[in-house]
């Protein structure tokens, strides 16, 4: 691996961001973001994506630029940096390829996925190989239990992994090939994700399926028992809850009625479809 920056004195890097200050246009969209909010210090989680998209982690001048424009400290800003662990304060990799070793992904294979990666990148925890394309990471679960053990490149979500395909995984990666998640959409960078997760859409939002079989065992049963859910009580609620409220339900219901429909397709329909994984038995859709 390679230790790629040093660290300054509040643990942000120092050697790339030392100096100047962000580009006129970072600036500008960092303002912007804040215009999407009431109050603009609500912005600062999605600005912090953006100077990571930009500058690969976060930097010193990014948190000094966050404090100036939403006029607050650079240690505030800095400690919402440290305190979610999306935020990197060392240079993250073209992919960055987590792998969840909670519980259930541990058990069913995420411990000796981490393993593998481990030896095979060269790399320990939190560490970039050499070429500086891949960052290996043991992550938390990501509500993905139900297609264990669960690896993510950039926050995508690659299904029902093993050392092998994890190991040809980022083979693939670091050559440079297409690689798609198991879910449909292609992997961009690690920085292109981030200008996403800032609020600044790729448009692949919609790419890949919205539910697959795994996680619709629950509704399928209810289906076949006839169980339903209890009312939800929002006419009991007034005013700017209650539209609230109903708007929620009426998104659920929507949901839930396309979940239905996917359901009432043919297997081949469902299993054979875009983003279905044919290394897990043609289960490899989720959400
Ligand atoms: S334990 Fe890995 S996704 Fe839940």
């Amino acid at each position: 691996m390679t230790d790629m920056v040093s660290t300054g004195p509040n643990g942000a890097g120092s050697a790339a961001s030392a100096g100047g200050s962000l580009p006129e246009e970072t600036m500008r969209e960092l303002r912007e973001i804040t215009a999407r909010y009431p109050q603009a210090r609500s912005a600062l989680l999605p600005m912090l994506h953006l100077v990571q998209s930009v500058e690969g982690r976060v930097t010193s001048r990014g948190i000094e630029a966050c404090a100036d424009i939403l006029g607050i400290s650079a240690a505030e800003v800095a400690g919402v940096a440290t305190f979610y662990t999306m935020y990197k304060r060392r240079p993250v990799g073209d992919y960055h390829v987590g792998v969840c070793t909670n519980t259930l992904c541990a058990v069913m294979g995420g411990d000796a996925i981490f393993e593998r990666l481990k030896d095979h990148l060269d790399v320990g925890n939190d560490e970039t190989t050499e070429d500086g394309k891949v960052t290996l990471e043991h992550v938390e679960c990501n509500a993905a239990c139900d297609y264990a053990p669960v690896v993510m490149v950039n926050w995508e979500f690659m299904d029902n992994m093993t050392p092998e395909s994890a190991t040809q995984l980022v083979d693939d990666l670091r050559e440079g090939k297409e690689v798609h998640s198991t879910r449909g959409p292609r992997i961009c960078t690690w920085r292109e994700a981030e200008r996403v997760l800032a609020g600044f859409p790729d448009d692949r939002a919609d790419e890949g399926p919205a539910a697959g079989p795994a996680s619709l065992v629950g509704l399928q049963v209810a289906r076949e028992n006839g169980w339903t859910a209890p009312e939800s009580g929002r006419r009991s609620v007034s005013g700017r809850a209650r539209g609230t409220a109903e708007a929620a339900a009426e998104a659920a219901d929507t949901r839930r009625a396309e979940a239905e429909t996917k359901l009432d397709r043919s297997p081949a329909d469902v299993e054979g479809g875009k983003g279905s994984n044919p290394e897990a038995d043609g289960k490899g859709t989720s959400e």
